[in-house]
C-alpha cells in the first residue's frame, strides 16, 4: 500500500485503485503551505471527528472530487446540511464498503463541528483491504480499549498521534503499538503548532529500541507502507 502524508493528521492510502483520504485539514496548516488541496485526488473521505483540524478542507475536496464522506452519522449529515453530494453515516462498528471492511472503533476525545454543532463521538478506524490492514486511531490518548484492535487480524500499519496536548505522545503512542500489536507505526498530529512540537529523534529513537518502527514521512511524500 501507498501512503502519503499531507500534514498534520491528513494523509492517503492507495490500494486496489482506490484512494482514502483521511482527516482533510492543509489549506490552513501552518507547515504545509507547499500542499495544493486541488492536486489531492480522492474516491472516500474519512473523518475519525468533527474538529477543523481534521474536516477543515473536506467539502472541497469532496465537491471536486466526488469523493464519499465516511464519517460518525452527526459529522457526515453536518457536511451533508453543507451540500456535500455523497455521505455514509455510521457510528462504532463495522461498514462493508467496495473497497473493503471499514470498522469504526472508539477514540478518547471530544468532538465538535467547525460552527459549535454536536459533532458526536470522535473514533478511529481499523481498514480492512485486499492488500493489508491498518488501524488510524484518530485524535486519543491511550485506551485500554486498544487491547482489542488485534481481536479484528494482523495490522500491517498503524497511524497514530504523536504530539501530546490534545492526543497521545510518543511514549503513550509507543504503549498503544504494543496493545495493538503492530511493529510498524506512522506518527502524526505533531509539529503543526507549538504546543504538539516534539522531537522527532528521540521519538524515533524510543521505537527502535523497542523493536518497532515509527515513521515520520515529510509533508507531501508518499511512502510504502
Ligand atoms: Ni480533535
Ligand atoms: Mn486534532
Amino acid at each position: 500500500m501507498q501512503l502519503t502524508y499531507y500534514g498534520h493528521a491528513c494523509f492517503a492510502v492507495e490500494a486496489g485503485g482506490k484512494k482514502l483520504l483521511f482527516d482533510p485539514f492543509i489549506s490552513g496548516n501552518p507547515i504545509a503551505g507547499h500542499i495544493d488541496i486541488n492536486s489531492i485526488e480522492a474516491d472516500y473521505i474519512l473523518l475519525s471527528h468533527g474538529h477543523g483540524d481534521h474536516v477543515a478542507d473536506c467539502k472541497a475536496i469532496a465537491d471536486r472530487t466526488g469523493a464519499t464522506i465516511i464519517a460518525t452519522a452527526e459529522v457526515a449529515n453536518w457536511f451533508k446540511k453543507q451540500g456535500c453530494a455523497h455521505t455514509h453515516s455510521m457510528n462504532y462498528g463495522p461498514f462493508l464498503a467496495e473497497f473493503g471492511l471499514v470498522r469504526m472503533v472508539p477514540a478518547a476525545h471530544s468532538s465538535s463541528m467547525p460552527d459549535g454543532s454536536y459533532g458526536g463521538n470522535p473514533g478511529g478506524f481499523v481498514i480492512k483491504l485486499a492488500e493489508g490492514s491498518f488501524y488510524y486511531a484518530g485524535d486519543t490518548c491511550l485506551t485500554m480499549d486498544m487491547q482489542l484492535i488485534p481481536r479484528y487480524g494482523k495490522l500491517d500499519f498503524a497511524v497514530l498521534p504523536i504530539g501530546g496536548n490534545f492526543t497521545m505522545d510518543p511514549s503513550d503512542a509507543l504503549a498503544a503499538a504494543a496493545f495493538i500489536q503492530c511493529k510498524k507505526i506512522v506518527g502524526v498530529h505533531y509539529n503543526t503548532w507549538p504546543p504538539i512540537s516534539i522531537n522527532k529523534e528521540q521519538a524515533t529513537n524510543m521505537f527502535s529500541s523497542d523493536g518497532r518502527e515509527l515513521l515520520l514521512p515529510g509533508i507531501g511524500e508518499t511512502i510504502s507502507v
